[in-house]
């Protein structure tokens, strides 16, 4: 195995995001008359904003016009961008720091590749934006996870292959998405909520790059 670069997804897995992104969608979801669970919002992760309400409209069985969407989408976003008004470097998740001062010293080139549209705020908000090589975000692609295209674009930047770059994620569209692009998978979660990963650590407090390697293997 030959890992020359590591992309990370940000919310959820560089930083204590999702929170904010669910409950802004259950605010959403109040506001249309129906609760929003933890189960919607797993399937929810990791795809772009307009994708999630769709979805979230279809499981509901709610029917809005595309200018309703799209106002919906507006709403959402300032809930969401209130929120970050907390955040700072605090909100980085466990051992994200650690590792990528290790990818850093041995010349592991990092990627983001996010959905998000607010991805580069937040890395600004957390202090970590100088961290990453490439950023591709959710105003750099055309189709959301799980279309491989958001890692894809991020392994091209580094000039990487993808079996030479390990994708870090917190979402099944994400794990869909790194695998179909050909990307080796570590994901951030449960196992039975990530199925899909190589590997799945609950945080990556205390985790080094060599266990990873080793859980690789
Ligand atoms: C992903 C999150 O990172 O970004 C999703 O997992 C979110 O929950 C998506 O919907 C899009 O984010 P934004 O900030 O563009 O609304
Ligand atoms: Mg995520």
């Amino acid at each position: 195995m030959n890992i020359k670069a590591c992309i990370f997804d940000l919310d959820g897995v560089i930083v204590d995001t999702a929170v904010y992104h669910f409950k802004a969608w259950q605010g959403i979801a109040s506001s249309l008359g129906f609760d929003f669970t933890h189960d919607m919002n797993e399937k929810l992760k990791g795809i772009s904003r307009i994708d999630s309400l769709n979805m979230m409209l279809n499981m509901a069985n709610i029917h809005k016009t595309d200018q309703e969407k799209d106002e919906l989408c507006k709403v959402k976003n300032t809930y969401y961008q209130d929120s970050l008004n907390n955040i700072n470097e605090s909100a980085i998740l466990p051992g994200i720091t650690q590792l990528l001062e290790t990818l850093e010293s041995r010349r592991i080139k990092i990627a983001l590749g996010s959905a998000s549209k607010n991805a580069i705020k937040v890395l600004e908000l957390i202090g970590l934006k100088e961290n990453f090589e490439i950023i591709v975000d959710g105003n750099g692609v055309t189709r959301s996870k799980p279309d491989p295209e958001v890692f894809l674009n991020g392994a091209e930047g580094l000039g990487v292959q993808p079996n030479e770059s390990i994708v870090f994620e917190d979402s099944l569209k994400g794990l869909e998405a790194a695998i179909s692009g050909g990307f080796r998978t570590v994901g951030i979660g449960t196992a039975e909520n990530l199925p899909l990963a190589e590997v799945v650590y609950g945080n990556l407090s205390g985790i080094t790059f060599d266990d990873i390697l080793a859980a690789l293997n």
